[in-house]
């Protein structure tokens, strides 16, 4: 079954936006070394198109913060289902995200990094669904602001699966309601 209803925006669309964001970041933290903390599991795809284009030395770092479970709504619970394994003190810490939706999930890392004393911390999110936003987050690079429907491909999943296709669509109907 064709599983898109319509794309929301190309491979070629995003290949390009990301390029522009690794420069941009590249020039913001000329002569630093940066800590990518990639929010898995949906950040993974961006955080290694993203890493090709910084042109500083770059380490990853992990983190596994989960909101959702199955849902395709916020159940506004977050907890850690897997933590860093590096000391981020004194470090430049860019998260690296795919989506902020409500802003629950970045406003809970936010307090829980600044507790660890980073040098820097700052937020990367390929996507932005401000309409939906519960909470204010200093976001300080965007690829896209996306509408208020349910997206999937790119890092984004619908029941774990689809985040390997390399653009992001609605899927049809069919797929939420069959699967
Ligand atoms: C998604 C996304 C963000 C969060 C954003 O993760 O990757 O971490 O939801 O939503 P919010 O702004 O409403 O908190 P999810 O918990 O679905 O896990 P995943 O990355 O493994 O898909």
């Amino acid at each position: 079954m064709d599983i898109v209803d319509r794309i929301i925006i190309s491979e070629e669309e995003i290949q390009a936006r990301v390029r522009e964001l690794g420069e941009a970041i590249s020039r913001d933290y000329a002569g630093k070394t940066i800590t990518l903390l990639c929010v898995l599991k949906g950040g993974l795809m961006f955080l290694c198109d993203l890493a090709k284009h910084i042109t500083q030395p770059v380490a990853y770092d992990f983190m596994s913060v989960s909101s959702y479970g199955d849902a395709t709504e916020t159940s506004g619970v977050v907890r850690i289902v897997k933590d860093l394994e590096e000391s981020i003190e004194g470090k430049h810490v860019l998260i690296v995200e795919d989506i902020i939706d409500t802003g629950l999930t970045l406003s809970y890392l936010l307090n829980n990094l600044h507790s660890r004393n980073p040098a820097s911390l700052r937020i990367c999110t390929l996507l932005n669904k401000p309409e939906n936003r519960r909470v204010e987050i200093p976001i300080d690079y965007v690829g896209f602001e996306v509408p208020n429907a349910f997206l999937v491909g790119y890092g984004l999943d619908f029941k774990q699966l689809y985040r390997n296709i390399p653009f992001v669509f609605v899927p049809k109907k069919e797929l939420i309601e069959n699967l």
